[in-house]
């Protein structure tokens, strides 16, 4: 049972002891969400990010989620996504292939990764284009706000500087207003080449989970979700922000320990 599900501002944190317990919240989180969105649209659309989410999926591919589980009914893309080549031990589509899409019946043309051939710039624009099409037929919502894309989940870790997908502390990919897949050359977590969901398409999804585990991160943890002074640096994990959906956060207790605004409910 999750420590506090502190609900401020449409926020939801779920603090919990240990990682086994973080995996199996998540994953019922997961599949509860993939249960509504088929009933209602037919089809689970969930954008993935890189790092240690894939692995706190893991319980997804255990039972009873592997049997319970409409996998045939997920579309699944990425929030991020390194410029390699998709066999490359950096590359996300990798990491999930190997964590995830191999171990259960997704369907091999759901998958959406990049164009892994051309430059991060050409990359960025084929995947726009690629996400224009499955808005297009439907396959993923659309923002009654904006024209933007409206996933049903996109799923996001954080790093200790507060970035998320591959949206960096003070780069000017935050502005970006209108591309919905932007791309970046200097990335300061290395590979340096990625493709990047921008805010805006971020901000559109229906659900936005944010899963962060570690002391490393309890201090960007603490700048994103507690009020702090204006003199203090606006990271992007704070300008995560869905205009009509559902932010989660799954904090272990490492990661939520600098918080000041959480009262721990038993
Ligand atoms: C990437 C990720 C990135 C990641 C965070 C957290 O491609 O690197 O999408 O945004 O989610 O850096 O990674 P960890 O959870 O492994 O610290």
């Amino acid at each position: 049972m999750a420590l506090a599900g502190v609900h401020k501002d449409r926020r939801e944190l779920r603090i919990h002891e240990s990682l086994d317990e973080l995996s199996t919240d998540l994953a019922d989180y997961i599949a509860e969400l993939s249960e509504a969105s088929v009933k209602e649209r037919g089809v689970f659309a969930i954008a993935l990010s890189g790092g240690s989410i894939i692995g706190l999926m893991g319980k997804l591919c255990e039972a009873p989620y592997n049997k319970t589980v409409d996998w045939a009914k997920w579309y699944i893309f990425w929030a991020d996504e390194r410029v390699v080549a998709k066999n490359h031990v950096e590359s996300n589509y990798k990491l999930a292939k190997d964590g995830l899409l191999s171990k259960v019946p997704i369907v091999p043309s759901h998958v959406h990764s990049i164009n892994d051939s051309v430059s991060a710039e050409q990359a960025a624009d084929d995947y726009g284009f690629v996400l224009r099409q499955l808005v297009k037929m439907r396959v993923v919502s659309v923002s009654g706000i904006c024209d933007c894309p409206k996933f049903d989940l996109v799923l996001l870790g954080m790093g200790s500087d507060g970035h998320v997908a591959s949206l960096f502390p003070k780069h000017s990919l935050l502005d970006e207003k209108d591309d919905w897949v932007t791309f970046i050359t200097d990335s300061p977590k290395p590979p340096p080449e990625r493709i990047t969901f921008t805010l805006p398409v971020i901000n559109s999804a229906s659900n936005v989970a944010v899963v962060v585990t570690g002391e490393s991160k309890a201090e960007a943890v603490h700048l994103t979700i507690d009020h702090v002074g204006p003199d203090r640096p606006v990271l992007p994990s704070r300008m995560v922000q869905p205009t009509e959906g559902k932010l989660v956060w799954f904090l272990d207790k490492a990661a939520a320990s600098k918080l000041q605004s959480v009262q721990f409910c038993e």
